[in-house]
């Protein structure tokens, strides 16, 4: 397995380009199941997930077509031919098996498509992660009001029905991929569904945004209630998935607990808000530009609190990084965490590296000290390799990062784009 060495405390300085989200990639790449023309997708990062995603459509019989990522010179600059056109029209195995699902949970994302467009599904349980236990039951409780058959047998969710059918559903907790997959379901069904409660994050919208596109009929996404008048059938559509927000957050941390100065290119603060007000908190210097935003850190910062919650409140998928930028701010910082149940795995790998953290539940003290000393730490979901790179950044001395498959997952050419900004990286095979 790979491993990230990190020779710490070097102030990132210069610019690299933002990749495209993937939390918004991954629900698009299954909208393509909902009809049967092409639909291309550009700006799609080069990220594990996303290979996983395309190759759990490949299976069920969806045609892949990806234009090489890479410009010449090996360099990847995001944006460059990262164009993927998917073709359903020969979808004949709705089978989402156990040994796609269980690397990559948001293949549950094909469930609420498979069922509208081909009347089944057969979908493994994502099954728990480091993170939680990530129940599917709201995606379950909205296929149901909506008229599917559904059973769970042998650890796969057995969906059926011959046309889905308008209806008014209230999701128990906000649910982003519950949200989803219920948009996309509903676009083929018979009637108005309304969704009361629905997430509100930007990768929404921006799977809204496509589904229109392909002749869909979705109102309200971004809001709390979402209005699907379904349709006969979608055609196909050309769309340009979103910048990551989570990426943009990750590098703008890095720069802040580094000292740094750096402009991040094709990305926009406006889905941002929460964390710029916490970095700007920390005493970070930040100019947001119509399509980049720049971040110049001070010596020091100083120390934030934050609360997760969903959008457009502090997002849990920055909480990691901002526990690492914490470790090393002025003061002590209060992190409670109000998604997930299990989400301070990076806790005890950021105390290895000299951080002074005391977990209570869902709640992290964090005493900011003078400075990390560098060691072995072990990656343990995608987020918390993260804040360990994070951390490793500022520390004195080596870091080295176990089990960076993690990091592979969702920060694309994370390594090259470190070093583009200065830092002193390596990947050991
Ligand atoms: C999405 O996961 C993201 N993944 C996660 O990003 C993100 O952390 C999460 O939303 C919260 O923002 C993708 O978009 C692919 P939820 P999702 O359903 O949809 C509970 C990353 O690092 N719940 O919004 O799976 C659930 O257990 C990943 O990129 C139920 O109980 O999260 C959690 O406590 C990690 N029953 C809470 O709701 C359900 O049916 C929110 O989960 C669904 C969810």
């Amino acid at each position: 397995m790979d491993k990230l060495q990190i020779s710490g405390g070097v102030a990132l300085r210069g610019e690299i380009a933002i990749s495209g989200a993937k939390n918004a990639a991954l629900p698009l790449l299954c909208a393509a199941l909902l009809t049967r023309e092409p639909v291309t997708f550009t700006h799609v990062p080069h990220l594990n997930d996303i290979g996983t995603m395309l190759r759990l459509l490949e299976q069920m019989g969806v045609k892949v077509a990806r234009e090489a990522g890479k410009v010449p010179g090996g360099t990847h600059s995001a944006g460059a031919g990262d164009t993927v056109t998917l073709d359903a029209s020969a979808l004949d195995n709705p089978l989402a098996p156990y040994e796609l699902v269980k690397t990559m949970r948001a293949a549950i994302l094909v469930l609420g498509p498979l069922v509208a467009r081909a009347g089944e599904a057969k979908v493994s349980l994502p099954g728990g992660c480091a993170i939680g236990a990530r129940p599917v039951d709201q995606h379950i409780k909205g296929l149901t009001a909506m008229g599917a058959e559904i059973s769970v047998e042998h650890g796969y969710v057995h969906a059926q029905a011959t046309r889905l059918k308008g209806a008014r559903i209230f999701t128990d907790m906000v649910t982003v991929t519950g949200t989803e997959n219920l948009m996309m379901a509903a676009c083929l069904g018979a009637g108005e569904t309304i969704i009361e409660n629905a997430a509100r994050e930007p990768e929404v919208v921006d799977l809204a945004t496509c589904l229109n596109a392909m002749g869909a009929r979705v109102s309200g996404a971004g809001s709390d209630v979402i209005r699907i008048q379904g349709v006969d059938a979608l055609h196909g559509a050309t769309h340009r998935v979103m910048p990551d927000r989570i990426e943009t957050g990750t590098y703008l941390c890095a720069a802040a607990a580094t000292g740094g100065d750096v402009r991040l290119t094709g990305t926009s603060s406006a889905y941002l808000d929460a964390v710029i007000d916490k970095l700007m908190d920390t005493g970070c210097e930040i100019t947001a530009e119509r399509d980049a935003i720049r971040l110049k850190a001070p010596a020091r910062l100083n120390a934030v609190s934050i609360r997760t919650a969903p959008y457009p409140a502090f997002p849990t998928d920055m909480q990691a990084q901002f526990m690492a930028i914490n470790a090393v701010a002025d003061g002590t910082a209060v992190i409670r965490e109000t998604i997930f149940e299990n989400r301070f795995m990076h806790a005890v790998e950021l105390i290895r590296l000299g951080a002074d953290i005391k977990i209570d539940g869902n709640t992290a003290f964090v005493k900011g000290v003078a400075e990390l000393q560098g060691a072995t730490v072990m990656a343990t979901d995608l987020r918390a390799s993260a804040s360990l790179v994070i951390a490793g950044l500022v520390a004195q001395g080596e870091t080295v990062i176990e089990r960076i498959y993690h990091l592979d997952r969702g920060y694309e050419a994370l390594d090259q784009k470190l070093i583009a900004l200065g830092a002193h990286v390596a990947r050991l095979k």
